[in-house]
């Protein structure tokens, strides 16, 4: 039996930032920078809050940040529509109230952050598990606002195991379909979402084509969610860095 998943989720979130920096140079300086450009890009993001508004927030380490600097700031906002247990806890901490999508209709401004992001602003996210209500928020938002460390930026995407959500019972099956394309999934054992389904991570994909993957993915029978924000790019992309900060387009 998986167990808990906020215990689990919170043991991989620890793990991740080692995936992340890993990529680059691996050490202890490189996983503070990337705080920092995370810090950078969630200060720089205030800028699109509007007071007395509903805004969506995302999950993650960089969208803590964004909750931290918000409140901080004393940014005075109606409430937020939360994509993740996780946020919602944080949230209610810093006393935002929690809107329900349901009730709220379309929302002008989404932030989040993401795991990889291209030169086009599409995207790879899911690392925490949250994918899918992020995905779901992303389409009803009007503009997404994706807040990112410049360790995150690739040329092609793939570099990044690509999340999966899949209904338990379809975890196998979908993992032959995947491998069909050329993929290979493994199962986030232990971890289960907010939604009660499983997480395949899907290594060694080099993206090309986003569109399409995306399109391709989204018909297997069984795929809740995939991690793959190609249709629905990011409308801008903050990056935090060394260098400052910039923003795309
Ligand atoms: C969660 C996500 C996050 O946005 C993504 O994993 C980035 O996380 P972090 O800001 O901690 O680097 O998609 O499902």
């Amino acid at each position: 039996m998986p167990a808990k998943a906020g215990i689990v989720v919170l043991e991989y979130w620890k793990n991740r930032h080692f995936l992340h920096s890993s990529n680059h140079h691996g050490n202890a300086d490189i996983i503070m920078s990337n705080e920092s450009g995370k810090q950078l890009a969630a200060e720089a993001a205030l800028k699109y809050v509007d007071e007395d508004s509903i805004i969506g927030i995302g999950t993650g380490s960089t969208v803590n940040h964004f909750i931290d600097v918000l409140v901080a700031q004393k940014l005075r906002i109606k409430g937020a529509v939360s994509s993740s247990n996780a946020t919602s806890e944080r949230l209610k901490e810093k006393k935002i109230e929690i809107f329900d999508l349901n009730a709220v209709g379309s929302i002008d401004f989404y932030f989040d952050g993401a795991d990889e992001c291209d030169p086009h602003l599409r995207l790879i996210k899911g690392g925490g598990a949250a994918l899918t209500r992020e995905k779901i928020i992303a389409a009803a938002s009007r503009r997404f606002i994706c807040l990112v460390d410049e360790s995150k930026q690739v040329g092609v995407l793939g570099r990044f195991p690509l999340p999966i959500e899949v209904v338990p019972i379809a975890r196998s099956y979908v993992a032959r379909q995947i491998v069909a394309l050329g993929g290979h999934p493994v199962w986030r054992e232990n971890v289960i979402t907010d939604n009660g389904n499983a997480i395949l991570d899907v290594h060694g994909l080099s993206i090309v084509d986003p569109v399409a993957l995306e399109t391709s993915l989204n018909q297997i029978t069984g795929v809740v969610m995939v991690g793959l924000f190609a249709r629905r790019p990011a409308d801008v992309l903050i990056v935090g860095g060394s260098s400052g900060v910039k923003i795309l387009p």
